[in-house]
C-alpha cells in the first residue's frame, strides 16, 4: 500500500502531462486510500481523512491549472493568418477581406527602387537614437538655437526618437570611410519613421517618414546633387520637371538649400506654382571630420525630405493626417 505522500507525488506528476486531467480524481490509488480509512482505528481517522482531503484539494488545483494550459495550447495552434472567422472555421464561409500594404510603404518602395537603380545602397533608419547622432555629429554645437528647430521628443533616459533621418549620416560616413579611401565612393539612402513634437494639422504630424541621401567622393559637386535629385523627381512623377533652389540653413550642410519643383500641370499645378520638396546641400566639413574623413580630399552632398509630401502631390491628398488615421475609406483607394 502506497503512502499518501507517494500517491500525491505520482498523481500530481500525471496531471501535468494528461490530456484529461480530471479523470485522475477517479484513480484507483485514491480509492485505495479511502478503503484504508475505514480499517483505521477511530482515533487515527481524523488526521488521515484530513491528509487525504488535502491531497484532493492539491490535485484539484493542479487539474484546473492543467486545463487552462490545455486551453492555451488550443488557442496557440489557431492559424491567425487564416482568411476566415477563426472561431467557426472555413466551412461554408467566404474568406473575409485581405489586408494590403499601407500606401506609404508602397510609395517608399517606389522611392527606394529609383535610388537603388541609381546605385545607392538603402538602409532603414533607427526609431530611437541619441544626442550624438541627432545633433553633435551633425555640427549642432551644445545649446545652439538650431537644435530648437527640431522639436525633439526625449525619453527620461535622454534617448531621442529621431526628428530626421540625418541621424544616420554619421553612421553611413563612418561605415563608408574604408571604401572611400580604397578609391570608391559613399552612396547611401536611409529611410524610416521620424518624430517631432508638433501641433498636428493638415500639414504637420508628430510621426512621419523621411528619405535621406548621402554621397561622398573626391569630386562630388552641387551640380551632381541637383542632377541626382531632378532625375529622382522626374522618375517618381513620370514627367520632366522644372527645378530651382533657394537658400536654407541646416548646420550640417554648407551651402544649405531647399530643392523646389514647379508643380506639374498634370497634377493640377499652374505655371509658376513652386513647391519645396526637401532640404539639401554640400556636407559640412565638420560632419566629415567627425567621421574622420578628410574634408580637404573628399566632398559630398546630402538631402532629406518627407515621403508623405511626395505622395500627397502624386495622388492629390489634401490632409496629411489621413496616413496615420487608419481610415479604411482612405486606405482602400490605394488597393491595386
Ligand atoms: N534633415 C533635414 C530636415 O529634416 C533635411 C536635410 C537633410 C537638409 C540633409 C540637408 C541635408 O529638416
Amino acid at each position: 500500500m502506497q503512502s499518501i505522500d507517494d500517491v500525491r507525488h505520482a498523481l500530481l506528476a500525471k496531471v501535468v502531462t494528461s490530456d484529461n486531467p480530471r479523470d485522475i480524481l477517479k484513480a484507483a490509488e485514491i480509492k485505495a486510500l479511502y478503503s484504508k480509512l475505514v480499517t483505521l482505528d477511530p482515533s487515527e481517522r481524523g488526521a488521515y481523512g484530513k491528509a487525504v482531503n488535502d491531497l484532493k484539494v492539491a490535485l484539484e488545483a493542479a487539474i484546473v491549472a492543467r486545463e487552462a494550459a490545455l486551453d492555451d495550447e488550443t488557442v496557440q495552434s489557431l492559424d491567425v493568418t487564416a482568411p476566415w472567422d477563426v472561431n467557426t472555421g472555413p466551412v461554408g464561409l467566404l474568406p473575409t477581406e485581405q489586408g494590403t500594404q499601407h500606401p506609404l510603404t508602397k510609395e517608399l518602395e517606389v522611392v527606394i527602387d529609383i535610388f537603388t537603380r541609381m546605385g545607392f545602397a538603402a538602409i532603414e533608419s533607427r526609431q530611437i537614437d541619441d544626442d550624438f547622432h541627432m545633433f553633435e555629429t551633425l555640427n549642432f554645437p551644445k545649446d545652439h538655437p538650431a537644435r530648437d528647430g527640431y522639436d525633439t521628443f526625449r525619453t527620461e533616459e535622454d534617448f531621442i526618437p529621431p526628428a530626421h533621418t540625418s541621424t544616420m549620416q554619421h553612421r553611413i560616413l563612418k561605415d563608408g570611410k574604408a571604401k572611400l579611401e580604397a578609391g570608391g565612393q559613399i552612396a547611401s539612402v536611409s529611410y524610416g519613421r521620424v518624430f517631432r513634437n508638433e501641433d498636428v494639422d493638415a500639414t504637420h504630424e508628430h510621426t512621419f517618414y523621411q528619405c535621406e541621401g548621402v554621397f561622398v567622393s573626391e569630386t562630388a559637386t552641387l551640380a551632381d546633387m541637383l542632377g541626382t535629385l531632378q532625375a529622382f523627381f522626374e522618375a517618381y512623377y513620370g514627367q520632366t520637371l522644372k527645378i530651382k533652389t533657394q537658400p536654407a540653413y541646416f548646420p550640417f550642410v554648407e551651402p544649405g538649400l531647399e530643392f523646389v519643383i514647379e508643380k506639374p500641370a498634370a497634377l493640377g499645378g499652374k505655371t509658376g506654382e513652386w513647391l519645396e520638396m526637401l532640404g539639401c546641400g554640400m556636407i559640412h566639413p565638420n560632419v566629415l571630420r567627425a567621421a574622420e574623413i578628410d574634408p580637404a580630399k573628399y566632398q559630398g552632398f546630402a538631402w532629406g525630405g518627407g515621403i508623405e509630401r511626395l505622395v500627397m502631390l502624386k495622388y492629390g491628398i489634401e490632409d496629411l493626417r489621413y496616413f496615420e488615421s487608419g481610415k479604411l475609406a482612405f486606405l482602400r483607394k490605394f488597393v491595386s
